[in-house]
């Protein structure tokens, strides 16, 4: 399995990012994802603070939070401002219908509900993550009760399920949630939707990293620094 975050200092994340960051109005109340694509964005939006535009932010994960506090921008929640402006998160794959796969970074639990919250969701990738169609193994946040059961389901499904391990930890990936990630390869998915709702229907599944219907925008970033944006019919 591909190391995370191993093109950390890409030209084509930090391209997307900071592309996406621009779209961020005066007065906004955002999203901020997770993953080091995202992280771009979160920097570049503390620099516009920086210059003078007033925005809060809900985030999605321990990172994110981190990240945000280090660059300024000040944090709000969902219990206080249920509906989002903008948010900016990355994607472990998309697909030519803006399907995405995310939760590389085991955070697509709370990405997923934020992303549901915002008037917009803007998607920010390099090139590497486009797919004309989706044959990335999906990550599945279990409870950690349910974890034979959801690989069971995920057999029945056609997959094929792995625990997903901790590298600085004996034992699983514990997720910000306090839950399990088992991630399922489903070879080449020909039916997104139906296999979301049927991880979905799955008892003990948490959330899977499976987003459809709910794309705005991505933003592709080259290596030479060029920016592609891609919007959904
Ligand atoms: C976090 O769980 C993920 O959904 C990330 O947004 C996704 O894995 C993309 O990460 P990178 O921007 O680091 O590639």
């Amino acid at each position: 399995m591909q190391k995370r975050n191993a093109t950390l200092g890409s030209p084509g994340k930090q391209a997307a990012g900071e592309a996406a960051a621009r779209l961020v109005d005066d007065g906004s109340v955002i999203g901020l994802g997770t993953g080091s694509t995202t992280a771009f964005a979160i920097k570049a939006i503390g620099r516009r603070i920086d210059e003078g535009i007033d925005v809060l932010a809900v985030v999605t994960s321990y990172q994110s939070e981190m990240l945000a506090i280090e660059a300024g921008i000040p944090l709000t929640t969902l219990a206080e401002h249920p509906e989002l402006d903008i948010t900016i998160d990355g994607a472990d794959q998309v697909d030519a219908d803006l399907n995405v796969i995310k939760g590389g970074g085991a955070a697509h639990t709370k990405e997923k509900v934020v992303a549901f919250s915002s008037d917009q969701f803007v998607v920010v990738v390099d090139g590497s993550k486009m797919k004309e169609q989706l044959d990335h193994f999906v990550p599945i946040e279990v409870l950690p009760y349910a974890k034979e059961l959801v690989m069971r389901c995920v057999h029945e499904l056609g997959g094929e399920p792995r625990l997903r391990l901790a590298s600085q930890k004996d034992g699983p990936v514990i997720t910000d949630n306090g839950n399990f990630v088992i991630d399922a390869a489903f070879g080449t998915i020909d039916n997104v939707e139906a296999l979301s709702i049927s991880l979905s229907m799955c008892p003990g599944v948490v959330e899977h990293g499976i987003f459809t219907d709910v794309v705005d925008a991505v933003f592709i970033g080259n290596t030479d620094g060029s920016v592609k944006r891609l919007d959904t019919l």
